[in-house]
């Protein structure tokens, strides 16, 4: 049994527990892919097309928060090409050296996959803007006024690359994608889906109303519905039949500290942060960052999607809000200033 710390089990990043598990959990082929109905769509075209015509299908980027299935489907994108995928990330082409390698040993019709693309250091991406373009780099030898520059064919590749901050990639790396699928947050019928079949797949009896109540308070993100299943599972193991239904998962849900909403720790520090001490904002997201004690990237990307779509929090002009919904969630009286409906109710409900 993988034994996570409690409060870890709702981040909505992947955490080392979660690597095999999610390896078996992962859909395969774009028919398996639950929700995301037009990026599924507008994909299979642009890779159905390309196929027909016998190209090399544009290259791909997807964008949006994390555990929507992002490196899943570029998993896919290869499954659908029938071509070999490699892997690897911003993070881990600092030198352009990193990328011409990985660049020189791509096959003709090969998927490259970088994960994380908004971090690849600067050099490495002026190579990449050539490389997609006319699968060509540039190998500079030397130092200096003698160093020279080799041009080095690449075979034809399509790269797939994967963000959580699609505004923290330089205009001229966008523009080379012909394609961005955006992901969005999934609806809590659409995480029933993924929880049936996760459930088949690791054996778990899952009750109708079970996966409803797991799916509801998933945060609308597929790796948390998958991580909550298992967790409940757990309990259902050593509380009970090891049955999921709605009283179970409910029992296991508050043992876990997952709210109604299925807030995390951090979202609820978020809000709570907005509330108290700045009298539910406007505050800037830097100052905001500071008083829960996170990375400012952390609370954009992670936090600030999930509170957004689910109206508990307002970007204004000024700063961040707590909404009408968050001073109600957190089980205040909102102030007449804050925006919102009263009786807002969240995504999920
Ligand atoms: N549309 C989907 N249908 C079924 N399972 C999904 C779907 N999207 C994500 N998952 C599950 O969530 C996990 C995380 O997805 P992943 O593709 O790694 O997300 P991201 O790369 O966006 O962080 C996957 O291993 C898979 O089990
Ligand atoms: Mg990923």
């Amino acid at each position: 049994m993988d034994q996570e710390d409690p409060s870890v089990a709702l981040t909505p990043q992947q955490s080392a527990g979660d690597q095999d598990v999610e390896a078996s959990l992962r859909p395969r082929k774009l028919g398996e892919f639950v929700g995301q109905p037009r990026v599924r769509e507008q994909l299979e075209l642009v890779l159905h097309g390309a196929l027909k015509r016998g190209d090399q299908p544009d290259h791909v980027l997807f964008s949006g928060p994390p555990g929507l299935g992002k490196t899943s489907l570029s998993m896919i994108i290869a499954t659908e090409l029938g071509s070999a995928i490699r892997v690897t990330s911003g993070p881990a082409l600092e030198k352009p050296g990193d990328l011409a390698a990985m660049l020189s040993n791509l096959a003709e019709g090969d998927v490259l996959f970088i994960d994380e693309i908004h971090r690849i250091a600067r050099p490495a991406e002026e190579m990449l803007y050539l490389a997609m373009e006319d699968f060509r780099v540039d190998i500079v030898v030397g130092k200096g006024p003698g160093a020279t520059s080799i041009p080095l064919e690449i075979a034809p590749f399509t790269l797939v690359g994967a963000t959580t901050r699609s505004g923290a990639l330089t205009g001229p790396l966008r523009d080379r994608f012909g394609f961005t699928g955006h992901m969005e947050f999934y609806a809590p019928d659409e995480l029933e889906l993924v929880l049936r079949r996760s459930a088949e797949i690791l054996r778990v009896r899952l009750a109708e109303d079970g996966a409803r109540e797991i799916a509801r308070r998933s945060r609308g993100t597929p790796r948390i519905a998958n991580r909550l299943l298992r967790r409940v599972r757990d309990f259902a193991d050593v509380r009970a039949d090891g049955r999921v239904d709605r009283e179970i998962a409910r029992s296991a849900l508050a043992v876990y500290d997952v709210d109604e909403q299925g807030l995390d720790r951090m979202d609820r520090a978020v809000l709570a942060a907005l509330v108290h001490s700045f009298r539910g904002g406007p505050v800037g997201i830097s100052t905001l960052a500071v008083a829960v004690g996170e990375e400012q990237t952390t609370v954009e990307e992670v936090c600030e999607p999930y509170l957004v779509r689910a109206g508990m929090l307002a970007r204004t002009p000024r700063g961040r809000m707590a909404t009408v919904a968050a001073w109600q969630h957190l089980g205040l009286a909102a102030p007449d200033t804050a925006p919102g409906e009263s009786q807002a109710v969240g995504f999920g409900e």
